[in-house]
């Protein structure tokens, strides 16, 4: 998620079970090769033996543009740099992205879209996976199969669909039933996304959708256990109480020690009320927390803030 989930929150998430595989932010295409550091900078993990977290979960390098030679010239620098899958972002609703030609603005036209998935699959051949995720449509649903089709046509081995049109935004709710046509038209893995929170929302949206496989967004970074405890009730049918707020603590104050290593300690304020932003809206602890430090800006008074909520009365 781009702005949110770099390599260091990538690790924190996969270091319990839950995840099979996650993306990285996109990489902008626009007209002309990126360089190497362009691609590492999103994916650090490519300097690594395996594109991978630091637990072994692999990283696909996503790419959003729609100039089919600059895609095709990039996808084989990516190539080059070691990148053992790529993901086509279709689902971006950001208005510059748009205006750009990029993201969801190809959802408008499932003949470019094709020819971006058939771009990129032609410039890596079979060497690696070249995966797409779309929206439903841009305004309307009324594309969304044609678009499903149109990137697997194209040689898309995977689709991921966010049940919501891109004029939809983040706003409940995701329309997982719709999900669930287009996998039965298809004859790849479709795999369901957008607004999974809860154990009970995931068990919906693959009912609803047919899916064997979700994509958590947003859910993740709310309670990053979410994905653990989803894996747990896979195995066992157990279904294991919210991640308590001092394992969230815990995460958040591996997370400050991360970022530290490179970036100067208001950055790191910013990324963690970031962070804290997505939890609380979801939970009453976080949301008690935020509001009683959000204006710190010194490092350790923030830290110091985050714990001083473990140890009341109420979360003891
Ligand atoms: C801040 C933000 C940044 C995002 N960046 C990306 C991105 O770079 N690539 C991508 O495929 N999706 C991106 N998304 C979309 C999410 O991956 C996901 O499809 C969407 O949020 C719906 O799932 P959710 O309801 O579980 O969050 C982003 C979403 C948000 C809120």
């Amino acid at each position: 998620m781009e702005g949110v989930i770099d390599a260091h929150t990538r690790d924190l998430l996969t270091r319990r079970p839950g995840f099979d595989w996650t993306v990285t932010e996109f990489v902008r295409v626009v007209d002309a090769r990126l360089p190497p550091r362009v691609f590492t900078k999103h994916c650090p993990e490519l300097l690594l033996p395996e594109v991978a977290t630091p637990s072994g979960v692999t990283v696909h390098l996503q790419l959003l543009g729609s100039d089919l030679d600059a895609l095709a010239a990039n996808a084989r620098q990516a190539l080059r740099l070691g990148a053992t899958s790529l993901d086509l972002n279709f689902g971006c609703p950001a208005k510059l992205v748009n205006r750009h030609d990029g993201g969801a603005s190809l959802l408008r036209n499932p003949t470019r879209l094709f020819r971006a998935v058939d771009a990129v699959h032609r410039a890596v051949g079979d060497a690696i996976p070249v995966t797409a995720k779309i929206r439903l449509g841009f305004s309307d649903r009324r594309l969304a199969l044609t678009c499903a089709h149109a990137a697997e046509d194209g040689g898309a081995t995977q689709l991921v669909v966010h049940a919501r049109t891109r004029d939809e935004g983040y706003r409940p709710p995701a329309h997982w039933e719709w999900i669930g046509r287009i996998r039965a038209r298809l004859s790849i893995p479709v795999v369901a996304n957008g607004d999974i929170w809860t154990l009970e929302d995931y068990w919906k949206a693959r009912t609803l959708s047919g899916c064997r496989d979700v994509m958590l967004g947003r859910g993740a970074l709310a309670d990053p256990g979410l994905a653990p405890r989803i894996r747990h009730w896979q195995r066992t049918g157990q279904r294991l109480p919210a991640t308590p707020w001092a394992e969230r603590v815990e995460i958040l104050d591996q997370y400050a020690a991360l970022q530290r290593s490179t970036l100067p300690a208001k950055v790191v304020v910013s990324l963690l009320k970031q962070w804290m932003n997505h939890m609380r809206a979801r939970d009453p602890v976080a949301a008690e927390t935020f509001q009683r430090i959000r204006r710190l800006t010194d490092l350790d008074e923030f830290l110091a803030g985050l714990h001083s909520t473990t140890c009341s009365p109420t979360n003891a």
